[in-house]
């Protein structure tokens, strides 16, 4: 399908915690959350009473592209759309979307989403965004809601995920390096107050003060275990993003004099037999006027 909508700008700063758009370890962290959370959360709109009736999606901030490369395996008349600031990210999900022979339907951007969606209005039958708290300052939301209000046709869906930043965990190393990311999101804007949760508590106030409809809300507290997969790749996403992170607690003066060795600990922790982690997620929606 020709992309008709083709952005010309150069890359501008970014506001996500990860400022390098070519950070290997963020790339792979990932894939791998992806696939994780996705399944975990039963598929891509497990709370949608009519997935089916959704022709065409976009997904604000994709990532690598797996959740809407899902959604273009189990939906097969879906058009799906995704943008992402990050080329490397784009280029992979393009890359993923010719091996599953999805290029038909399946389209992948380069687009700063703080800027504006470069589509046309009334466009989308569902707009997407999972983990936007990552980018998003507590001021980005009204415009952002405004412009996946914009590109959606009226009664179309807007639907947020988002994540708790500390998890319920029987590592106090992992809490402790939590507490330093809750420290960093709140000093940089993104996150209204100092709250494990993130921004899940407004989710629904913010949807509805700007302007969605019969907001409606599914929580989910997401369990994982050493010696399961899942415990597996939790703990690697943990690895990866307490990495990956450092810079950004560092610039917003919270990264703890002994960080080296508390990553470590953390990581030793979760590959301890008990260790177990609750993850919060929190799934909110409702329609366009
Ligand atoms: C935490 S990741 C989530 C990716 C995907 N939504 C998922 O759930 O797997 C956030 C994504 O937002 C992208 N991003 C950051 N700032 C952005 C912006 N201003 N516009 C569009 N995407 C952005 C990042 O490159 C990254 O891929």
């Amino acid at each position: 399908m020709p992309y008709p909508f083709e952005s010309k700008k150069t890359e501008q700063p970014s506001t996500y915690f990860v400022q390098d758009r070519q950070n290997e370890s963020e790339f792979t962290r990932l894939i791998l959350q992806d696939q994780m959370l996705t399944a975990a959360m039963g598929g891509n709109f497990s709370e949608q009473p009519e997935p089916k009736a959704f022709r065409r999606v976009l997904d604000v901030g994709c990532g690598t592209g797996g959740w809407l490369l899902q959604a273009a395996q189990t939906y097969p008349d879906m058009s799906l759309f995704g943008i992402d600031i990050s080329k490397r990210m784009i280029d992979y999900a393009r890359e993923q979307a010719a091996i599953s022979q999805h290029t038909e339907r399946v389209e992948f951007q380069v687009m700063d989403a703080l800027r504006m969606l470069e589509f046309p209005k009334a466009f989308f039958d569902l707009v997407n965004m999972r983990f936007g708290f990552s980018f998003l300052r507590t001021w980005d939301w009204p415009k952002m809601l405004s412009e996946m209000q914009r590109v959606a046709r009226p009664g179309g869906i807007i639907r947020i995920t988002d994540s708790a930043i500390q998890h319920i965990s029987n590592s106090p190393a992992l809490t402790q390096l939590q507490q330093m990311a809750i420290c960093a999101f709140l000093q940089a804007g993104h996150i209204f107050e100092q709250e494990r949760l993130g921004v899940l508590p407004h989710l629904e106030r913010l949807l509805t003060r700007y302007g969605v409809r019969r907001v409606q809300t599914k929580a989910y507290s997401i369990e994982f275990r050493a010696g399961t997969s899942e415990g597996q790749a939790y703990a690697e996403d943990m690895g990866y993003v307490y990495k990956t992170i450092r810079p950004f607690l560092k610039k917003w003066g919270c990264l703890a004099p002994n960080y080296d060795e508390i990553y470590r600990q953390a990581i030793e922790e979760m590959q301890q037999s008990d260790f177990c982690s609750s993850w919060d997620l929190l799934t909110a929606w409702g329609e366009r006027d």
